[in-house]
């Protein structure tokens, strides 16, 4: 898969998200994040429906438990044939392989996997105090991303910052999923470390997630095809 834009959907309701992709009527089907809220309140039928009207789906679930339940957890997933979808590396290394497994299909096809390093609402100060860990912040997301690698995963989610870091530390084919993306003079609202699309490409992320930019926005069509000719033209 090459670079593309992946619109964060974070809508509570199926009707909601119906309606809001119905505005797309161009050649170019946004590939789609579905993340908990949207999951929850509709279930697994919401991916079934918006894979249906011929979108790419990243399903963004975050799991983080014994490797067992994730690996079965995963199997679960697979039947529902999105193209990305995401654990927590904190969930270690065993986790992510058996997440690996469950996620493999007997034919040897599987969606991609990813692995969230430190979430960015996570700073210096939360992850010593509330998390015990006393390393640097990027140190750690850097770690993370070596044991995703080292198990065999696709890439990670980080910030668009770090996605240079990344890919010199696991490869130019180590995924990196980057959400935290403005435009120029835009409202970054709770987002702290953020970029334009047009510098997350010459960062070199390979897709990046964007929500209230484009879901916000009074003409969102114009807003995700602005996305598209900065990150991805
Ligand atoms: O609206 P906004 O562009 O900030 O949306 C970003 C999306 O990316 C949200 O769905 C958010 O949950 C997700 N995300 C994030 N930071 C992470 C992981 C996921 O903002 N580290």
């Amino acid at each position: 898969m090459g670079k593309d834009v992946i619109v964060a959907c974070d809508f509570s309701s199926g009707p909601a998200v119906y309606s809001f992709l119905d505005k797309f009527q161009g050649e170019r089907k946004p590939f789609v994040k579905i993340g908990m809220e949207l999951y929850y309140a509709e279930g697994p039928d919401i991916v079934r429906q918006i894979k249906a009207r011929g979108h790419k789906i990243f399903l963004d679930l975050k799991l983080h438990d014994i490797p067992n339940t994730v690996k079965k957890a995963m199997a679960v997933l697979s039947g529902l044939d999105v193209d990305i979808c995401n654990l927590h590396a904190a969930g270690t290394v065993a986790m992510m392989e058996a997440a690996l497994e469950g996620l493999t299909r007997p034919d040897g096809t599987r969606p991609l996997l990813i692995a969230v390093t430190q979430l960015t609402s996570t700073d210096q100060q939360s992850m010593e105090r509330d998390l015990l860990i006393r390393e640097p912040l990027d140190r750690v997301v850097m770690h993370y991303a070596a044991n995703a690698k080292r198990a065999g995963l696709d890439g990670v989610v980080c910030s668009p910052l770090e996605a240079e870091k990344v890919h010199a530390l696991c490869g130019r084919d180590f995924l990196t999923v980057t959400p935290g993306v403005r435009f120029a003079g835009g409202d970054i609202g709770d987002q702290r470390r953020v970029t334009t699309p047009a510098q997350a490409k010459h960062i070199g992320s390979d897709y990046i997630v964007v929500g209230r930019p484009i879901t916000a926005a009074e003409d969102p069509v114009a807003a995700y095809e602005r996305c598209v000719a900065e990150f991805v033209d």
